[in-house]
């Protein structure tokens, strides 16, 4: 407050005073000009650490590239180098195991492949013996018993009853031996190629089962085009899989679909059967430890370097599938 004084007289009183309003409003205003800088300042800020984590991240996207193609069974893949310490620890460890599974996992297909040549050439080896021996002896029994027969003739009928029984025997046992000799016996597949191969098997089994079971064969031309090695292994882990649908599944009808899709780098063939049986519980496949179907076919499956899964329930049956790729490597076991 100032007083106006003219000529020494005071004539009157000036008197400034604050609005609180306007003060508030003055304030706010450089307030909200500060925070609009710290806003901009904070987005800026967020931008910044996106990008910087963002690069600082980006091995990591690749390192679970690596670890989905791994786990998709690529096992050629490998990680690059990176920059920071950690994470080029990471790709070091990542392809060293990598490496080392893609060497076992060779030599476990090479193994496997001479496992399964083995098997395959005592089961010829069997089928000879029983051709040349067996087979061989059968027939000299028929022969003496049909002798005895007609040097009995009608004087002695109880020896020509009986040797007419011998006859019928040693018939019937021949044709199971038959039989167990087309089992064993290699397919000529190199001969027939695998399509026509595969429909006698199944024409085969019709024959026997007569039409209890209804079979159905789905397969790809391609296939005959097959090296004769796979296409062996293709035919017996389908005999393997029907015997397995006659004997254990109780099924009304079986279906076998072979099939080649472009997946991986050379192709990819695909086996599927499928019975309505009554399925297998996860025991009766645990204890095929110690039978020989479904561990032989794995074994087949390995030499191939391929994957083999089972999927059974009471409601569907049992579904064996099989995948394999059309081209695969095999390296020596030292
Ligand atoms: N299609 C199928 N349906 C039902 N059970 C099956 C089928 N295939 C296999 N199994 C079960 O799996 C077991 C193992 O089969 P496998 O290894 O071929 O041996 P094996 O035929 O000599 O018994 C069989 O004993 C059976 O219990
Ligand atoms: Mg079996």
């Amino acid at each position: 407050m100032r007083p106006l004084v003219h000529r020494g007289v005071v004539k009157g009183s000036v008197e400034a005073s604050t609005d609180p309003a306007a003060v508030t409003r003055h304030a706010w205003g450089e307030l909200s000009r500060l925070l609009g800088l710290l806003a901009a300042l904070v987005a800026v800020l967020c931008i910044l650490v996106f990008v910087v984590v963002g690069h600082a991240l980006r091995p990591t996207g690749q390192i679970l590239a690596g670890i989905n193609r791994l786990a998709d069974g690529d096992l050629s893949c490998r990680l690059p180098r990176f920059h920071l310490s950690e994470l080029q620890r990471i790709s070091e460890v990542f392809n060293e195991m990598a490496e080392r599974l893609q060497t076992t996992t060779q030599e476990r297909a090479e193994l496997a492949r001479k496992l399964v040549d083995a098997q395959e050439r005592e089961r010829s080896h069997i089928a000879r013996e029983l051709h040349d021996d067996v087979a061989q002896r059968l027939t000299a029994l028929t022969f003496l018993a049909r002798s005895i027969k007609d040097g009995v003739g009608s004087s002695a009928p109880a020896v020509s009853a009986e040797s007419t029984e011998l006859v019928a025997m040693a018939a019937s046992t021949m044709r199971s031996l038959r039989d167990t000799l087309t089992y064993l016996r290699p397919p000529e597949i190199d001969d027939l190629g695998l399509s026509i191969s595969l429909q006698e098997l199944v024409a085969g089994h019709k024959r026997q089962l007569q039409g209890r079971i209804d079979f159905m064969l789905q397969t790809d031309g391609i296939l005959d085009t097959l090296p004769a090695e796979t296409a062996a292994h293709i035919y017996r882990i389908i005999q393997e899989a029907l015997n397995n649908a006659v004997r254990h599944a109780e099924a009304r009808n079986v279906t076998v679909v072979l099939e080649t899709t472009s997946e991986g780098p050379g192709g990819e063939i695909h086996l599927t059967v499928t019975d309505d049986g009554r399925g297998a519980t996860p025991q009766d496949l645990r204890r095929s430890a110690a039978g020989v179907g479904l561990i032989g076919m794995r074994e087949r499956v390995y030499a191939l370097s391929g994957r083999m899964t089972t999927e059974s329930s009471p409601a569907t049956g049992f579904r064996l599938r099989i995948s394999f790729p059309t081209r695969f490597e095999m390296r020596g076991v030292s």
